[in-house]
């Protein structure tokens, strides 16, 4: 018979492994996605790795990445939306671990059935982001290399999980329920209790009904 401990590691070992990679070039400037890397260092099952203070020069050691991407389930790209794409070392880091024969073409199935979506905050407003709005584009329109990306490494692509309006956020304390929401998700998704199919069609992670506090919960 199995003792409790190993019952409970093998329980354990079933839940998804998450890795969030970090990518901010001041973090210490950042109001909102420090805060999420932090707490995503505390959630158990997830790899937190702060790429441009692993690779302040963008040498990024290929093998080492590429195996960590191995042992890993649900892969996060977390950044704040620099020139509506990501901060310059993520498309590095696609341009040099995402090798042909790796990620995509022949033999390169290492990514396959992977779940992969974007963390961001975004600092123009929700309604700035729509086809008639000052972007002119929503989200999920404007992330579509990435979508693209995941789609031809045969991952899984989920809506992005973003936050608008990031720069008066922290004023209008609107960081402490999204960083519950994040955390919320990371478990979730750690543990597969989330509806797989509405994570991919809707337009933003963060509005899953599953990531708000029950009511008695919530502060007054
Ligand atoms: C170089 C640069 C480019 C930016 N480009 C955009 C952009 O294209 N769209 C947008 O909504 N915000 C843009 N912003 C605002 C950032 O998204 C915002 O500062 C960030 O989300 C705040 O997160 P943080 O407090 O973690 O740094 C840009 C900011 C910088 C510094």
């Amino acid at each position: 018979m199995e003792s409790s401990q190993t019952l409970t590691s093998s329980i354990a070992n079933k839940d998804k492994r998450i890795l969030v990679l970090f990518a901010h070039p001041v973090p210490q400037q950042s109001e909102v996605n420090i805060f999420l890397f932090n707490d995503a260092k505390n959630v158990s099952n997830v790899t937190a790795i702060d790429l441009y203070a692993h690779y302040p020069d963008f040498n990024i050691d290929v093998i080492r990445e590429q195996q960590r991407l191995v042992s890993h389930d649900v892969i996060i790209f977390q950044f704040p939306l620099y020139w509506y794409s990501t901060p310059s070392i993520l498309k590095e880091y696609q341009d040099l671990v995402l090798e042909y024969g790796f990620a995509y073409g022949k033999g390169g199935s290492a990514l396959k059935g992977k779940q992969f979506f974007c963390a961001i905050s975004a600092g123009g407003k929700e309604e700035a982001y729509q086809s008639d709005g000052f972007n002119h584009f929503t989200i999920r329109q404007l992330l579509q290399p990435l979508e693209q990306m995941a789609s031809i490494t045969t991952m899984t692509y989920l809506a992005p999980f973003a936050l608008f309006g990031s720069r008066s956020a922290s004023r209008e304390q609107r960081i402490e329920k999204h960083r519950s929401k994040w955390r919320s998700l990371l478990n979730a998704l750690a543990t597969g209790q989330f509806d797989i199919e509405r994570a991919r069609s809707i337009e933003n992670l963060a509005d899953l009904d599953i990531l708000e506090e029950p009511a008695e919960n919530q502060s007054k």
